[in-house]
């Protein structure tokens, strides 16, 4: 019988003084995936050494200890579960020695947690952890500020940690950031709410785990199935065995194989629980194809308008794994999903400190340090972007003369594939409107670099800009405002048409003049409504243009001296006045790529 829980991975991080070994010890114990002669041993042990309980902790570093005689990369995997959801804990070590461990360990979770010590803080060590579940994309990060018997369970502690430890991380990326607080070691808020701190608001650790949406990902809309062999049971079967990486397929639809890029339909569907209609994310299936293509071990089967990168270049950031110091045009043999090929490090970019973040020049990557190369392959490979897709984006390279794991890297940037698809279809204006000083530019900025870094062809129009050159005849009457509109409008079109995402920020302060681009523009473009009070636009006043518009020295300025028609149905509205910049960044970006993602389909 199949398990119908589903399994998620979770990966903790933290140091043996943090309380980790305390805490997973704790959350094995509580959810019974402790032997008891394993909890009497530990027992013993502790009343021994003169300790007031038992010493939870013993479980896990007893566990360690006796693994790591036999291997020394280790990777502890401990399983256990609860009614609802099965869980594989990595309990990696968090020394800077064991950064590859851990990237090893957090690059399948679907859940990291963080331990951070209440009384002493977070430490280097804790953001090095979090720039790896940040570069991982670890979807769901959960910070446990733990030993929060040692600041009286107060909740300004916990509050003003929160605050920190969020500013300091305004940096990274992250799709899901939590806090809880908790104390491992009298298992308040690990497995059940605490009575000590009913002021907390969020769930405790285990109901946290249980609950956490891991089902759904950002990849449901790409359909990956890297071929892992094919199988060949009788004459008339030739059946393409696998698992899918993302998305979905179904009987009859059109599949084509990368890299040789022939067309089939899917004639038939297996899986283990007999044939099916489809074959989804994470599912193993072997796969029919009704028409005789070329296709083998390491194909990839996606479909004919959504394909991966064909490609033979590409950027990535990788954390060194190997003895031997990387070594530029030294080859190496590059395996990734069911694949390999030759390879070499055509360029390192730079080396990247994982606790200041800073880029440092370098010239090779030793054990354990992680930098941002180029990789050349010898004959075309399929990639994705790591950020869409951690199974096709990412990879191991491996030494060619001792056979021993060098490196494991994630895709950042890949050329454009060359494929079917129109680049006209792709193209996109999005168009952010608000008072001036509301954080149209920053955010257009924020969305254009992420764009671009992602292959993404992007092109700018700004107001202000504009205005400098190209708009330089206009003022700011209505007239005057309507004709800017109008050129950038008309500008927008001809670049999207060529396959651009154009960002457009201005002001354009009535409706009338949004439908106008709109009109223009024609295909595809989608307004977002940069919205914040006209209280704090006053008081950020960047350019201090507000201060001089209340003194009169200013004409017509929007929303002092002219009017700003708030839009009625945006397409997105973000509230600068609420939301940090990152926060908007990360709607925008999301919205942005849903859109692209539609168009495709159009
Ligand atoms: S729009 O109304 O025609 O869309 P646009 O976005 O191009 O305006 O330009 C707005 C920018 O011009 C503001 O961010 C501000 O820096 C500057 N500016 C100068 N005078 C005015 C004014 N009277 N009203 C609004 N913005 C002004």
């Amino acid at each position: 019988m199949v398990d119908p829980r589903p399994l998620v991975r979770v990966a903790t991080a933290g140091s043996v003084d943090d309380g980790k070994s305390t805490f997973i010890g704790r959350l094995l114990y509580d959810c019974d995936a402790i032997m008891d002669d394993q909890y009497e041993s530990v027992a013993r042990t502790s009343r021994q050494s003169g300790e007031e309980g038992v010493n939870l902790a013993l479980i896990t570093d007893g566990l360690r200890a006796e693994r790591s005689q036999k291997i020394t990369i280790d990777v502890a995997y401990r399983p256990f579960s609860t009614a609802r959801r099965r869980f594989l804990l990595a309990d990696t070590p968090g020394h800077a020695q064991y950064t590859r461990n851990m990237f090893t360990g957090m690059s399948t979770a679907d859940i990291a947690i963080l331990i951070v010590d209440a009384e002493k803080g977070p430490s280097a060590q804790t953001y090095r952890h979090a720039f790896l579940t940040s570069l991982l994309r670890v979807p769901h990060v959960l910070i446990a500020i733990n030993k929060m018997d040692l600041v009286s369970y107060q909740q300004d502690d916990f509050d003003a940690l929160c605050g920190q430890m969020r500013s300091a991380l305004g940096g990274l990326e992250f799709a899901d950031l939590s806090f809880a607080p908790m104390s491992a070691l009298s298992g308040e808020n690990v497995a059940t709410d605490s009575s000590m701190m009913p002021w907390n608001r969020g769930a405790n650790v285990l109901t946290y785990l249980e609950n956490v949406e891991t089902e759904f990902r950002q990849e449901p809309f790409d359909f990956r199935f890297p071929v892992q062999f094919v199988i060949r049971p009788n004459r008339t079967l030739r059946g393409l065995a696998g698992q899918a990486a993302s998305g979905t397929i179904r009987v009859g639809e059109e599949v084509v194989a990368m890299p040789g890029n022939q067309a089939a339909t899917i004639a038939s569907i297996r899986t283990p629980r007999g044939m099916a209609k489809k074959c989804s994310a994470g599912e193993a299936a072997v796969i029919e194809l009704a028409d005789e293509i070329d296709v083998g071990r390491g194909s990839l089967l996606v479909r004919p308008k959504n394909r991966a990168t064909s490609t033979s270049s590409f950027e990535a950031t990788i954390c060194w794994m190997g003895d031997n110091p990387s070594k530029i045009a030294k080859k190496y043999r590059l395996l990734q999903a069911t694949g390999n090929a030759q390879c070499e490090i055509a360029e390192l970019v730079h080396r990247i400190n994982p606790e200041t973040l800073h880029r440092e020049d370098s010239t090779s990557l030793s054990i354990n340090e992680i930098g941002k190369v180029v990789v050349n392959t010898s004959v075309p490979i399929w990639v994705d972007i790591f950020a869409r897709n951690r199974v096709t984006g990412s990879f191991t390279l491996v030494d060619a003369d001792t056979n021993e794991v060098a490196a494991a890297g994630m895709v950042t940037k890949a050329p454009a594939t060359i494929d079917d698809r129109s680049p006209k279809n792709l193209g996109l204006v999005v168009w952010l409107t608000g008072l001036s000083g509301s954080g149209k530019s920053t955010l257009a900025e924020l969305l254009a670099a992420s764009l671009r870094g992602q292959g993404v062809p992007t092109a700018r129009l700004d107001g202000d800009l504009l205005r400098a050159g190209l708009n330089r005849d206009l003022g700011f009457k209505q007239e005057d405002r309507d004709e800017n509109i109008r050129r950038t409008a008309e500008i927008a079109r001809v670049l999207a048409d060529q396959g651009q995402v154009v960002i457009c920020s201005l002001i354009s302060p009535l409706a009338a003049q949004r439908q106008m681009a709109r009109d223009i523009v024609g295909g595809a473009f989608v307004e977002v409504f940069v919205s914040c009070s006209l209280e704090t636009v006053m008081e950020r006043d960047t350019k201090g243009l507000y201060a001089k518009a209340v003194k009169g020295e200013i004409l017509e300025f929007t929303g002092i001296s002219a009017p700003y028609e708030s839009p009625l149905n945006p397409d997105l509205a973000l509230d600068t006045d609420r939301l940090p910049p990152m926060e908007s960044f990360r709607e925008i970006l999301e919205f942005v790529e849903v859109e692209r993602q539609r168009l495709r389909f159009l």
